[in-house]
């Protein structure tokens, strides 16, 4: 019966050997195989046209009590497809209801017509992030954790710092020392994290925190955790009802952890399994080429069957830093997902990233580092023949321009290479450039600049 929870029920289920315990070790990983859970559906809602005038009627819906929150939420919205959390244990900061753009230089700079961007950098911490903190910071507090804690590249943990704050939880942070920007530390701080900067990098933070959640009662908040996943579904729900159930040709998500592009896989084969949707978008999966392992993980595999694969961790190194990561936790749920969906996945370089970055910019949109791999590695996918002029093409942008200013004004005063390898590809991008100009406070220097600027363009 659509619209009520019971219609569904969740069982948590090993990606690789299948095993279905009650409840998950506080690591998240099965103790036969070391492989990570996920939710799997043991009872699927099965009237698809109901589902979706459900969902949108949920959209107006106005008011302050918790079950106008969670119908305001553009996650608790598509509560069908979550695993049931009670209402009063629900935080919520109305995350998603993230809008979609039509990116229009963009498309015109790829030769693809319809090109939109999925702004994740939207939401309530200026990152995707807070899709899936929302139901696993309500996962902890409805198991009456006092902490939760989470390693990360900052986006992460701004998002848990958030809702954690909001639902009087404390919560621990553990972040590389210099390698996160000061827009996502600034937020952890502000939003009262307990906040550690280890002298180490990402996959080193993972390996702490690891330790430590075998210690303590400590609930963790990384993306292995399955409520993780389960919230930023809703992402590729939204997305669908956005396009008005029509599935897109394609859709271009970033690399880092691999928790986003398992999660909006999974949506993806969910909703074509309930007939949400009649055919399957292809998910590709983009990394920076200097934090590639999932990328050589899929070259080296080639068409051999996903049970052979293996990942060899590297030492990850981009000015990505949200995607700056060598060990991702969930290779294989975005292997399955890429496999399933027939998306490819692609690399590339530091310059391409900054110029796709600028170019995002200059559409009137923005978006952080780690984002503009999408647009970069579309511009592969198109060469490559991948990816065809008339097809319908969404970027999923994650995070906020806001996030990290200092690589944006580096890119425009034209220091972002100086120095560094990459230094004279980087020249290409010189006509993006738009460096500050400091002038006399007088008009005919500003009409001088004005004038100048209009014989450029
Ligand atoms: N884009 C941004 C802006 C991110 O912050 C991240 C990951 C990704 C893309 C990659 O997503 O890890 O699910 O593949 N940031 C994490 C963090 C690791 O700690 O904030 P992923």
């Amino acid at each position: 019966m659509t619209g009520d929870p019971s219609a569904t029920t969740f069982q948590l289920r090993c990606i690789s050997c299948g095993a279905t315990p009650d409840s998950a070790a506080q690591d998240f990983r099965c103790p036969n195989c070391g492989h990570l859970f996920e939710f799997a559906f043991s009872k699927l809602p099965h009237d698809p046209a109901a589902l979706k005038s459900l969902w949108l009627g949920r959209r107006s819906s106005i008011g302050e009590a918790p079950s106008t929150s969670r119908d305001q939420s553009g996650v608790w919205r598509f509560r069908e497809l979550l695993p049931p959390i009670p209402a009063e244990h629900v935080i919520t900061l109305r995350e998603g209801n993230t809008p979609l753009y039509h990116l229009q230089r963009c498309a015109l700079a790829t030769g693809v017509d319809r090109l939109y961007a999925k702004h994740q950098g939207m939401n309530p911490t200026a990152s995707f992030k807070d899709t899936g903190m929302t139901t696993a910071a309500s996962a902890a507090r409805s198991q009456n954790y006092r902490w939760v804690a989470c390693a990360s590249t900052g986006n992460t943990s701004a998002s848990m710092a958030a809702y954690a704050a909001r639902g009087n939880l404390r919560s621990l942070v553990l972040i590389p020392e210099g390698k996160i920007s000061w827009g996502k530390l600034s937020q952890s701080l502000d939003y009262g994290a307990l906040t550690c900067q280890l002298r180490t990098d990402f996959d080193g933070c993972v390996r702490i925190l690891n330790e430590l959640v075998r210690e303590k009662p400590v609930y963790l908040l990384n993306s292995v955790n399955p409520y993780r996943i389960e919230g930023q579904k809703t992402a590729a729900i939204e997305l669908l009802e956005q396009l008005d159930w029509q599935a897109p040709d394609h859709i271009i998500v970033p690399g880092g952890n691999l928790g986003n592009s398992s999660a909006i896989g999974k949506s993806l084969v969910e909703m074509h399994e309930l007939k949400l949707i009649s055919r399957l978008p292809k998910l590709s999966i983009i990394q920076a080429e200097g934090a590639n392992p999932f990328y050589r993980c899929v070259k080296e595999l080639g068409d051999r069957d996903i049970g052979a694969a293996t990942l060899e961790p590297i030492i990850a190194d981009t000015m990505a830093t949200a995607i700056r990561i060598g060990n991702p936790a969930s290779w294989k749920k975005a292997l399955k997902v890429l496999r399933a969906t027939g998306g490819q996945v692609e690399q590339v370089s530091e310059v391409e990233i900054a110029e796709a970055k600028a170019e995002i910019g200059a559409d009137g949109i923005g978006c952080e580092p780690a984002s503009a791999v999408t647009l970069a590695g579309l511009k592969k996918l198109r060469a490559h023949g991948f990816v065809k002029p008339g097809e319908i093409v969404v970027l999923t942008l994650t995070g906020h321009l806001l996030k990290d200013p200092d690589f944006t004004i580096n890119f425009h005063r034209g220091d972002l290479f100086a120095g560094a390898p990459g230094e004279i590809e980087f020249a290409r991008t010189k006509l993006l450039q738009r460096a500050p100009i400091v002038l006399d406070a007088n008009l005919r220097a500003v009409i001088g600049a004005l004038d100048a600027a209009e014989r450029n363009s």
